[in-house]
């Protein structure tokens, strides 16, 4: 087998420069000159901090940042900046706004930014009565959770409420401590786990029981961000679209298999302002996903209905577990300059602005499904991503894509076929 004897035990890997790995990397793969020096090239990351982020930094990937236009939101306008490798994302929101514009855009709100952090008691043969027993320590509790963050507490943030559940499991019955946690402009994720580590030893002590997992759940149900906006039928293109967008929602919410691509969908638009800012997409994806199966049912994260007047109104709500200082977003270079693009000035602000960002996406891509289809709008776009696999540059790249949308196949045999046309006049 060709690279058999190659090994991935690499001793002290992790100690080495980012310029060590690349040459480590590059035997092991045979990498080009040319190769390592791409790789070396970090582009506005530097080098330095990309290795502080991660491990085993040996370069960074470039994803192309775009801005979506029209997006009025609670009266103000923003662009929006969204990191994305898929095309028709961000035009999908622009176009989105631009039909809500002159109705007023979007109107969003928020439940709250508490986070959930979560401790597993197992070996316990009185649950409910060990449930009882953590319950009557809530102020001990809160006293506990406030000592680990007096920053936190400094801002207005800091424990706000504590729940104990009995969980019958496969194996015994557990009871579960949920601390729930206001972290305002944080995501959270540091400032919870330090206090379910925190408090664990004294949750066994008080109950006899062992503490086993310490952890923030992702399904971030007390920090739902919520967006709402009306289309007025006459800007969207009459009562037939807009009743084959409300059929195609009814769909998605009857249908977990369609109701997976939907939600897709809204997540194209969320997760590529959540990464243009430097959050947790995984978070936010795995809270949005667990919602959208909060009934029993995977369905659809947002609702479609006519008005009185007989305008579609589109309406989301999901966790929004983001924020504006930790984690990538206060270092991240581009972050920061996306975050000023917004103008944000609280992660409840930018919870809000990724709300209405997932709704217009859903509301473009349901117009497009319940009326030309999907691959008219892809295909300029995919076109040119073909044309450039074939080897097209600078201008060959319009020319040949043009060529294959006026075919009507979008194919890479075709486009190499069309640059050596091109190129041999
Ligand atoms: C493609 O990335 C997203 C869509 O499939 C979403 C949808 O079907 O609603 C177009």
């Amino acid at each position: 087998m060709k690279n058999a004897n190659r090994s991935s035990r690499i001793a002290g890997f992790h100690k080495l420069s980012v310029d060590q790995r690349v040459q480590a990397v590059a035997q092991f793969a045979q990498l080009s000159e040319e190769e390592q020096a791409h790789l070396l090239n970090t582009g506005n990351l530097p080098a330095d901090m990309a290795d502080h982020l991660i491990e085993n930094v040996v370069g960074t990937m470039n994803i192309p940042l775009g801005i979506a236009t029209n997006m009025r939101i609670d009266g103000v306008d923003r662009l929006i900046p969204m990191a994305s490798e898929e095309s028709s994302v961000v035009a999908a929101v622009c176009n989105a706004a631009r039909q809500c514009y002159d109705n007023g855009g979007f109107i969003t709100s928020m439940s709250g930014t508490l986070m959930i952090a979560q401790i597993q008691l197992v070996g316990i043969s009185d649950p409910e009565h060990a449930r009882v027993q953590i319950l009557e320590r809530k102020q001990e509790i809160e006293q506990l959770c406030n000592e680990c963050d007096p920053i936190l507490v400094g801002i207005g943030g800091g424990f706000r409420d504590l729940e104990v559940r009995v969980l019958p499991t496969a194996s015994q019955t557990m009871v579960i401590t949920h601390l729930i946690v206001d972290t305002r402009d944080a995501m959270g994720a540091n400032a919870v786990n330090t206090m379910a580590e925190t408090l664990a030893p004294r949750v066994a002590q008080w109950t006899g029981g062992q503490t086993n997992l310490r952890i923030l759940s992702n399904l971030a149900d007390r920090r739902l961000a919520r967006a709402r906006c009306v289309w007025r039928t006459q800007d969207i293109g009459g009562d037939a679209v807009r009743d084959g967008m409300i059929s195609a929602y009814h769909f998605a919410d009857a249908d977990p298999y369609r109701a997976a691509t939907h939600n897709k969908g809204i997540m194209n638009g969320i997760s590529a302002v959540v990464l243009a800012t430097g959050n947790d997409t995984r978070a936010v994806e795995a809270g949005a996903h667990a919602y959208a199966a909060r009934r029993g049912h995977y369905g659809s994260l947002t609702r479609w209905e006519v008005t009185a007047e007989g305008n579609l109104v589109g309406s989301l709500e999901l966790p929004m577990a983001v924020g504006l200082v930790g984690g990538a977003t206060k270092l991240h270079p581009t972050a920061r300059v996306a975050l000023k693009i917004l103008g944000v000035e609280s992660a409840e602000q930018l919870a809000r602005v990724i709300a209405a960002v997932g709704l217009a996406q859903n509301f473009s891509a349901l117009k497009a499904l319940a009326t030309t289809g999907i691959q008219k709008g892809h295909m300029a776009l995919h076109a040119q991503n073909i044309a450039m696999m074939a080897g097209a540059n600078g201008e060959e790249i319009d020319k040949v894509a043009r060529m294959l949308v006026q075919s009507g196949k979008v194919r890479l045999d075709l486009a190499e076929k069309a640059l050596t046309e091109l190129r041999n006049g």
